[in-house]
This record gives structure tokens, C-alpha cells and sequence, in this order.
């Protein structure tokens, strides 16, 4: 068997893994809001119509973040139509998805679903259609605390308490064409510095992302990036990079691989970034807000005429899948010292690891399991991990490390784990990892998701994809040695002393 080797060292620390990378996506889009967080009539519903079910996957899956209300929906979105009494709330149509939105989910409602999901929200303003009136204007209705018109008008309608929202997106893909109201960056730049300077004039503590690129193969990557922060340098925090994967044409090797291009989008962006900073003189640096990222299968295209809560982008995930989702945090977490937020998208239904039934049960797709499992153990330090190796051969991205690998350090506890992908299609693979730079290492546990390359999980049968455990790893001579099977994303657990 072939055999890939790297180094462990608490001294080689990237930085400490924000739990904010451990965020989610909720917009108005298919069945995500309606039969997905919030379904009145299911037997399973509480008192405010939210699903007990899905807030329990969200509890178990460990999201910390949660963005709302989107996603390409934002920009045609009227905040205001979904506030007050529910039977007064227009029905609109939404532009960016051909359905028709009922605005029986409002931002009082997210507000409550995300305490009682126990996470932040993280909220978008529109800035196609709107500006920086309207976006003002909401930081107002959530976050002041009473005695103007839109917060005593959040307390008439039940919320005496401001929602404390700190996290802002100004807009949202603002440089796709497919965008209602797209913009050019010079345009975009102008208006997200003005609205954000409102914005913080109403609440000076808010946090707020630049809308980045769509994707990296976007014509326009890169000088977005920098025209948009040339404009926004000083009055945003972040920097927004949305990426989503498929095979294509059955290239299941480059497939597993996707890690590699998202590790070249985030490198990428903070030279930009960084590029900007020497620029314009700043001594603040900007991170980055992936935030939005996943496998995703259907072609937009395929939106329902007009309907209520239509079964959109409802993927239904393999066991690649779950391997490549692992991969992706892996770069989210070998990259901690400058992407501080990050949402996976979506949450339930739509391009998601959560799939509910309406009236009936809620599962676990299989991507659900490395998201969990990264999400709990991938906590502290992330650490520096450069291994040697064979590589594979991939059409789209040459030749890459079979072993993806990173690692965290939780200097409270101790705990450490290995992250680790197996790129190979076909071939195991041994990984020798030297640990004498940590004191009183004791391997815990190996889990594994690995299988068959198609399988899935569905309503009849969401036990088909779990992690699996393996033979715990062996230590002998400072060395802990396991072993990855084909295709396989796993966690490799150790104990250490502080
Ligand atoms: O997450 C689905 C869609 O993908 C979002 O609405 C948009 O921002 C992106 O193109």
C-alpha cells in the first residue's frame, strides 16, 4: 500500500479555526423556509409553526451562522412586506426564482428560529433593486433599541427586544449578469461604501461583507474583488467568495480534487485583498466570508412557475459527495487565519444535508456526516500540515497530493484531529504522521465516510451513508499510523496532553 507522511507540531500553528466557519444558509428558495424550517401544520411543528425536527438536526449539526434571507432572492426582496400581522403580508412575486413568496416568514420569525436553533443570524440587505434607505432602515427595525419609528413598530409587533443582528451582507452576487439589478463593480463598490456608512451610523458594532465573486471561473474574478474594495476598504470587514462543485462529464478524479480550486480561490482573494490594503494604506485587514459553498447538481433553470414553496434544487447526495464536502472544509480549516465566517448552502431542502418531507420525517443526507463531524472536532488550532506523498492524476487539475489533509489542536482540552481525504478512486492509502513534537499522545478513535462512489441516503433508507469507525490508529516510535480507504474522508481523533 502506498504511503503519504507529514508532520504534527503545535509550534506550526495557522491560526485559531473561528466558529463562525461552521455557518449555514437559509433563503427564500424552494422548500428551504416553507416545508423546511418552518411548516405550520406538521405534526412535529411548535407553537411559532417551526419544525422541531429540523431545528434539532440544526442543534446536532452544530451551526453557529445562519444567513438569511439570500441568496440571489435578496435583491429583489421588501423586507417590510413580511413584518406586522401575518393575514395583512402581500403576496409578491419573487423575480429571481419564478415562485410566488407568501411572506409568512419575516425577520421577527427568522429572528426567533435562530435563538431557538441557538445561532447568530447573519442578514442580507437588498441592493439590487433598493439601497441605502431601505438598508438602513432594516438595521434600524432589528438592532435599535426602542423610541423611533421602525424599532417601536419591531415592538408593536412582539418584539420589545432588538434582534441584535451583527452580521451584514451588502447584496448579494452583485457581479452575476443572472443577478435582478447586477451591477458593475464600480457601481456595486459606490453603493456598498454608502450604504454600509448608513448602515453603521444607525449601529456602529455591525460586521459587513463585500459581495465577492460568484465563482472563480467568473470573467470578471479578481478585479471585482479589487475595484469593490477600493471603494469599501475602510467600512467593510469581510469579503464574500461563493463556490459550488459537480463532476463533470464523470471526471470523478477532479471531482475529488475540488479542494485544490477552492484552496486557489481563497489564496487568491486575500492577495487581493491584501493587494487593496498596501493601496489604499490601511493598517486593518480584510478576511473572508465564504459564504456560500457545497456540491450542487440542478441547473438553475429548472424554477417552477409562480408556485408556493416549490421542490427546487432538491439534491440528493452520494457518498462522493460527502468526500468532496469533507475535502471543502478541510481548505476552510487549513486557511483559518483568514477565512473567519463561512456558510455551507443550504440548509435544509435546497442544495442541502437536511431533506424533510412535508407532513413526514426529516433526514440526514450523506454530507450531513462530515459537516457534523468537522464541526464538532475541528475546534482550537488549526495547524500546519505539509505532507509527502503519491499523487493523482486529475484531467482538470494535473497532478494533486492523493492525501488532503489538515489538522486541529484544541489547546483547552488538548484534543486533536487529523482530517483526512483519500483522493484516490480506487486505492487505499497508509498515512504516517510524526508526533513527537506533542506530549502524551493516545489515539482515541479513526471515523471514516467511505463506501460505494453513488450511494445515498433517502427517506426508506438514511443509515446508507454514516461514518463508519476503523481499526484505532496504531502509535509505535512517535508515529500514529491509520490507514484511509479509496474515496474516503475521515477524522482521526488523538488525545494529548496540555
Ligand atoms: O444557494 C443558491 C443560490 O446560489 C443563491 O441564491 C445564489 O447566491 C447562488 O448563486
Amino acid at each position: 500500500m502506498k504511503q503519504a507522511k507529514f508532520t504534527l507540531d503545535p509550534a506550526f500553528r495557522i491560526g485559531a479555526v473561528d466558529p463562525r466557519v461552521r455557518g449555514s444558509f437559509v433563503e427564500h428558495l424552494g422548500r428551504c423556509v416553507y416545508g423546511g424550517i418552518y411548516e405550520p401544520d406538521h405534526p412535529d411543528a411548535d407553537s411559532d409553526g417551526f419544525r422541531k425536527d429540523v431545528l434539532d438536526l440544526t442543534r446536532e449539526l452544530g451551526v453557529t451562522t445562519v444567513r438569511y434571507p439570500g441568496g440571489n432572492f435578496v435583491s429583489g426582496y421588501q423586507w417590510e412586506d413580511a413584518i406586522g400581522p401575518r393575514s395583512e403580508r402581500p403576496r409578491r412575486l419573487d423575480l429571481a426564482w419564478k415562485t410566488l413568496e407568501t411572506n409568512e416568514v419575516g425577520v421577527d420569525e427568522f429572528a426567533a428560529w435562530c435563538r431557538k436553533a441557538g445561532v447568530a443570524p447573519m442578514m442580507a440587505v437588498n441592493l439590487g433593486t433598493r439601497g441605502v434607505q431601505e438598508a438602513a432602515a432594516l438595521v434600524e427595525y432589528c438592532n435599535h433599541p426602542a423610541g423611533s419609528y421602525w424599532s417601536d413598530l419591531r415592538a408593536k409587533y412582539g418584539a420589545k427586544e432588538p434582534h441584535d443582528i451583527k452580521i451584514w451582507c451588502l447584496g448579494n452576487e452583485m457581479d452575476g449578469p443572472w443577478q435582478i439589478a447586477h451591477k458593475s463593480a464600480r457601481d456595486y463598490g459606490i453603493l456598498a461604501n454608502q450604504t454600509a456608512k448608513a448602515m453603521r451610523l444607525v449601529d456602529p458594532d455591525l460586521e459587513l461583507v463585500a459581495c465577492g465573486s460568484s465563482h472563480r471561473r467568473m470573467a470578471t474574478f479578481g478585479a471585482w474583488e479589487a475595484e469593490v474594495l477600493e471603494h469599501t476598504y475602510n467600512v467593510v470587514d469581510y469579503i464574500s467568495l461563493h463556490s459550488y462543485y459537480k463532476p463533470k462529464d464523470g471526471d470523478f478524479a477532479s471531482f475529488l480534487a475540488s479542494g485544490v480550486e477552492m484552496d486557489a480561490m481563497i489564496d487568491e482573494v486575500v492577495a487581493t485583498a491584501d493587494y487593496v490594503k498596501a493601496k489604499v494604506r490601511s493598517k486593518k485587514t480584510i478576511n473572508l466570508s465564504y459564504d456560500e459553498w457545497n456540491v450542487w447538481y440542478h441547473e438553475p433553470g429548472d424554477e417552477s412557475e409562480w408556485a408556493v414553496a416549490p421542490a427546487l434544487f432538491q439534491d440528493q447526495y452520494t457518498l462522493a459527495d460527502a468526500v468532496v464536502v469533507g475535502s471543502l472544509l478541510n481548505s476552510l480549516i487549513r486557511h483559518a487565519d483568514r477565512v473567519t465566517m463561512a456558510c455551507f448552502a443550504q440548509l435544509v431542502n435546497v442544495i442541502a444535508p437536511i431533506t424533510t418531507v412535508n407532513g413526514g420525517p426529516a433526514y440526514r443526507q450523506s454530507t450531513f456526516h462530515p459537516m457534523r463531524l468537522a464541526f464538532q472536532y475541528g475546534v482550537g488550532d488549526a495547524l500546519r500540515v505539509e505532507p509527502t506523498g503519491p499523487e493523482v492524476e486529475t484531467p482538470e487539475y494535473g497532478s494533486v497530493p492523493q492525501l488532503d489533509a489538515t489538522a486541529t489542536l484544541d489547546p483547552e482540552t488538548g484534543d486533536l484531529a487529523v482530517f483526512a481525504t483519500n483522493r484516490s478512486l480506487t486505492e487505499p492509502l497508509q498515512v504516517d504522521v510524526d508526533v513527537r513534537a506533542l506530549k502524551d499522545v493516545r489515539p482515541v478513535e479513526h471515523l471514516s465516510v467511505h463506501g460505494e462512489r453513488d450511494a445515498v441516503n433517502t427517506v426508506d433508507d438514511q443509515e446508507r451513508i454514516v461514518p463508519r469507525a476503523q481499526d484505532v490508529p496504531v502509535l509505535e516510535d512517535g508515529r500514529v499510523r491509520f490507514e484511509l480507504p479509496p474515496m474516503s474522508w475521515s477524522v482521526v481523533r488523538l488525545a494529548t496532553a496540555r
